[in-house]
């Protein structure tokens, strides 16, 4: 059975996809070269939004703020750490090697804090992102520490990282009502459209470039081959070698065109 904290992270409408998607986080999860690139890629993402929190820590007018915000940086560089260090350790056990068919995976990562844009933006705005976001990776990891249920290193990170995302969706919550009482609910609902909109762009840009490279090749395979076919035609047509000009044809000699 699930405990409490899980059930309410997962009943939201992303985590029930992403629960759909648990064939798939099973399969990327499933494989070393893969684990080690979602590690290695997770570590990246951490690392940049704690930089990025740290950055509105400076910026922010708000002393509580502030302090929550400096906290919150230092998990985000300790998580970035943690993957960091896991990736390694796990590329130590084995040569890496690429299997060169899919090196990258169809799901977005865990956190989605690569979104986060700092400058110029008011704290109202910016914890009601950072809380659609930490709430979206903390049922994503309660996914992934399942998922790599035979790696218990693996799952010992996402256990430890799940308590403080818990937390950070907690606090930026509990923050955006304090600053913004009367329209914290919408500044949530904006910053969830506004994910998913970034979500859509993301995967209507996949889809295009599929479609793209099916429409190309269907052209070569379809279009050209009848006009490579007349063309070949026609040069049957045409006399071999030099072909001396009529007399009557009206172009200049001293002319190259
Ligand atoms: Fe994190
Ligand atoms: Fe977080």
């Amino acid at each position: 059975m699930l405990p409490f904290r899980d059930f309410w992270m997962l009943a939201s409408p992303g985590a029930f996809v992403d629960r759909m998607l648990r064939p798939i986080h099973h399969w990327v999860w499933g494989d070393f070269d893969r684990r080690v690139r979602k590690l290695i890629a997770f570590g990246e993402v951490e690392g940049d939004g704690g930089r990025d929190i740290l950055r509105a820590a400076e910026l922010t007018p708000d002393p509580l703020l502030r302090r929550l915000y400096l906290a919150h940086a230092i998990d985000e560089l300790h998580h970035a750490d943690l993957f960091r260090k896991r990736s390694a350790a796990l590329l130590r056990t084995r040569s890496a090697r690429s299997s060169g068919l899919f090196d990258a995976t169809p799901l977005p990562g865990g956190h989605g804090l690569d979104d986060l844009c700092i400058e110029g933006e008011p704290d109202h705005r910016l914890l009601a992102f950072l809380h659609v976001a930490e709430k979206a990776a903390a049922g994503r990891f309660a996914i992934y520490r399942e998922v790599v249920d035979d790696d218990p290193a693996t799952r010992a990170i996402f256990e430890e990282i799940l308590r403080d995302e818990v937390f950070h969706m907690n606090y930026t919550y509990t923050q955006l009502a304090r600053i913004s009482p009367a329209t914290y609910r919408r500044h949530v609902w904006r910053a969830r459209a506004s994910r998913l909109w970034k979500r859509y762009l993301r995967f209507a840009a996949v889809i295009a470039g599929v479609f793209g490279t099916v429409m190309l090749t269907l052209q070569y395979f379809v279009l050209v081959p009848p006009f490579a076919w007349l063309a070949r035609r026609a040069e049957k047509r045409e006399p071999a070698g030099w072909v001396p000009i009529p007399r009557e044809r009206p172009d200049s000699s001293t002319s190259l065109y």
